[in-house]
């Protein structure tokens, strides 16, 4: 019987203080035939190094079009997975194993599996964020930035599950006009954004625009100018003439908005609990550090059971179809 393997534990203490580490990072780059992908809510320095910095659909994207040899995903672990899923003869490593999300961690596949028993005549949407074992139960995945057209491409006398996230859901049930049964999965950093908050700062900032990700409960969307995944809101900033803007997600975006916008005011929301950043811990588990050691090392891998691999690529290339 072979024993498990220790879990990888970034060797933060094995790397010489003396090393440049951003010359070690574009030496080793070159030398590993590696593509680094970083999502909008990594770390600004994180976000100036890599190869692509993108919303969860243009990541997966890149991931299935790469010919890197080695994917070094700066995102959480259902990204770098569904890069995995994508790019299965590729090396996929990601600087923090530990580095999830509460919507993939909240919803897990056998509990999954046996709720949808209930359903069994519903085609079931997948929001990305969700692990590989989910993703093998689904119809189709969807990002937030195509999840009005996922739905709508599922003919109309068909029901509906959609998971994991409530507040996505709820909300493409508002676009679209059709009823979906949802699994009720949160965001943790989206839900601490509150109605009364957002009142609040808009009261403070009358002529500021208030943009929101689709993550946030309805009572805070509904209060928006503008609702989009992370591309979505940065695209409108680029475009809309506004000079301020009330910006309802992850703080990390506001690196990328404000190159885009350097003479628009940007007001972040404050979360409604803990330090009143809107960070998301997981995200922030991407460093520096754990990125020149995943370079190094090529740890920690993502791997995955092939017959489970199998069965998430095709709502995952369901949903690439699209377009
Ligand atoms: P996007 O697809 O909009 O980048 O969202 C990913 C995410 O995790 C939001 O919290
Ligand atoms: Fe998951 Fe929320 Fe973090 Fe996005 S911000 S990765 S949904 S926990």
């Amino acid at each position: 019987m072979s024993m498990p393997s220790a879990p990888y534990v970034p060797a933060l203490d094995s790397i010489d203080p003396a090393l440049d580490l951003l010359d070690e990072i574009q030496r080793l780059r070159k030398a590993r035939n590696a593509v680094i992908l970083a999502h909008f809510y990594q770390d600004p320095e994180i976000q100036d190094l890599a190869d692509f910095v993108g919303d969860s659909l243009q990541l997966s994207q890149q991931a299935a079009k790469t010919s890197a040899a080695v994917i070094v995903f700066c995102g959480v672990h259902f990204m770098a997975e569904t890069a995995k899923i994508l790019s299965p003869a590729k090396t996929v490593v990601i600087p923090d194993m530990d580095a999830g999300c509460s919507l993939a961690d909240r919803c897990p596949g056998e509990q999954f599996g046996a709720w949808l028993k209930q359903y069994p005549d519903h085609e079931v949407v997948s929001y990305i964020n969700c692990s590989a074992a989910v993703k093998a139960l689904s119809t189709i995945i969807c990002t937030s930035s195509n999840a009005v057209r996922v739905v709508e491409s599922i003919p109309k006398d068909r029901a509906i599950v959609f998971a994991p996230d409530r507040h996505l859901g709820k909300w493409v049930m508002k676009q679209t006009g059709r009823d979906m049964v949802l699994w009720p999965g949160f965001c943790i950093v989206h839900e601490q954004f509150t109605a009364k908050r957002v009142a609040t700062l808009k009261a403070q900032h009358p002529t500021a625009k208030l943009i929101v990700h689709p993550e946030c409960d309805a009572s805070v969307s509904q209060l928006a100018d503008f609702v989009g995944s992370t591309a979505a809101l940065l695209n409108y900033v680029a475009k809309d003439p506004a000079k301020a803007f009330i910006v309802g997600t992850e703080v990390g975006i506001l690196h990328q908005m404000k190159k885009l916008r350097p003479d628009a005011e940007l007001i972040p929301v404050p979360a409604d609990s803990g330090c009143n950043c809107a960070l998301c811990p997981y995200m922030k588990l991407n460093t520096l550090e754990k990125l020149y050691l995943t370079l190094r090392d090529l740890k920690p891998e993502i791997t995955l059971d092939e017959a489970t691999r199998i069965k998430a690529l095709a709502p995952v290339q369901r949903m690439l179809a699209l377009g």
